[in-house]
């Protein structure tokens, strides 16, 4: 049970109150390899002791037989955007979004998220949007400087390869920002995510409000900087990625061609591929797999893509993301434990595949000598219920 964590390049984030030690006893412990019945017991902010059995020594919890499970790793999620702009064109002031968004995650259990913001942005056109990840990132890093946050975050930058200002904007961060995740993607209408421009348009026009003839605008204008910006800009991320120390990460990946490509690039994990075919090439690979929590609970892709389920079924799906609800993280855990009728398997796709694929070999399991990140939950009525959330042995939730 003894395993040494490995020295993450990751700066974590610093809480500043004081660690309490938490014995939890009677709890179905979610191992790597099985469910035991047993005991867990965190001392400052780390596990030191796992034990077997249904005793409750004195000064432990009694769980009552209730899921133990490592605390959650998202990787990509829009949350934070969500809470900065809560209605389209309305600026929320960040700090309290930031601590909002904090909570919320605490709430679903996640321990340790990537908040995913955007570079590269586009100036001119109609449908433009405007930078902002610079300023927001200074702003996460100096609450999480300041110990204000529950849980643990990092830096995902999403970068838009068709846009006009990604290579200025990669340009203002740093190896200093320890920039956990750099992911690669290209939005350009009739391709990956929206191979469908009927999908495409039914998002826009609910977003942004376009009629046809400006629709219609919006896809010429946007295969325009494709062609102008894309290439030099998808070989310009890469090097920025390496510049930053960030794991590299692929996007809507589609067909076996664009995995051998993002295989080419050195990408440690692929973002929501599209298609049975392009998970498959990542298999081929040795790509992990993430797909969205929100498309395995709805049954499908709100985009027309390749359904979650089909690739858990075809074995093809090793980490799932919240995506844009972040309770959908630990319900898709139980949903894929049902599926696959193995606990261990579908809780590593939330705690210890994402862990690996950031490389944070300092969490993701219940181990001795980990981060005492750690989950109690039960189910009632077919959904997860929470009954408390530790990051470091100090409760969030
Ligand atoms: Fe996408």
């Amino acid at each position: 049970m003894n395993s040494q964590p490995q020295a993450s390049s990751l700066m974590p984030s610093a809480n500043t109150a004081p660690r309490e030690d938490l014995f939890l006893a009677n709890g179905r412990l979610v191992l790597p390899d099985q469910v035991m019945l047993g005991a867990i017991r965190i001392v400052d902010g780390m596990i030191v002791e796992i034990t077997e059995g249904d005793g409750v020594p004195n000064g432990a919890v009694d769980c009552q037989g209730d899921f133990i499970l490592p605390g959650l790793v998202e990787l990509h999620t829009d949350n934070v955007e969500r809470h900065i702009e809560p209605r389209p064109g309305v600026d929320w002031p960040h700090l309290s979004a930031l601590l909002a968004h904090d909570a919320e995650l605490a709430s679903t259990g996640i321990t340790t998220v990537f908040d995913a913001m955007r570079v590269g942005s586009i100036h001119t056109g109609k449908a433009g949007y405007s930078d902002y990840a610079r300023k927001l990132a200074d702003e996460m890093l100096d609450a999480r400087g300041k110990g204000m946050f529950k849980i643990s975050h990092f830096l995902h930058l999403r970068a838009e390869i068709c846009s006009e200002t990604l290579l200025d904007e990669f340009a203002m961060f740093g190896p200093q920002d320890r920039v956990g995740i750099v992911s690669l993607m290209d939005h350009t209408p009739g391709q990956r995510q929206f191979r469908s421009l009927d999908a495409l348009k039914t998002y826009v026009a609910k977003k942004r409000g376009m009629n046809d003839a400006e629709f219609e605008q919006h896809v010429a204008y946007l295969l325009s900087l494709q062609a102008q910006f894309g290439q030099r800009h998808e070989a310009g991320a890469v090097t920025e990625a390496r510049r930053l120390g960030a794991v590299l990460a692929s996007h809507d990946d589609t067909t076996a061609q664009h995995v051998e490509t993002s295989a080419r690039h050195g990408i440690g994990f692929a973002e929501f591929p599209t298609t049975l075919e392009a998970a498959q090439a990542c298999r081929a690979h040795g790509i992990a797999v993430m797909m969205g929590a929100p498309n395995l609970i709805r049954g499908g892709s709100h985009s027309g893509n390749v359904a979650a389920e089909t690739l858990a079924q075809e074995g093809l799906l090793d980490i799932v993301s919240s995506d844009y609800v972040p309770s959908a993280l630990l319900l898709s855990a139980f949903r894929l434990a049902a599926i696959w009728q193995d606990v261990p398997r579908a809780i590593a796709t939330v705690t210890e595949n994402p862990a690996k694929a950031a490389n944070l070999g300092d969490r993701g399991r219940l181990s001795e000598g980990l981060r005492g990140d750690v989950v109690r939950v039960t189910e009632a009525a077919g959904v997860p219920l929470l009954r408390g959330v530790w990051s470091q042995g100090r409760q969030v939730a």
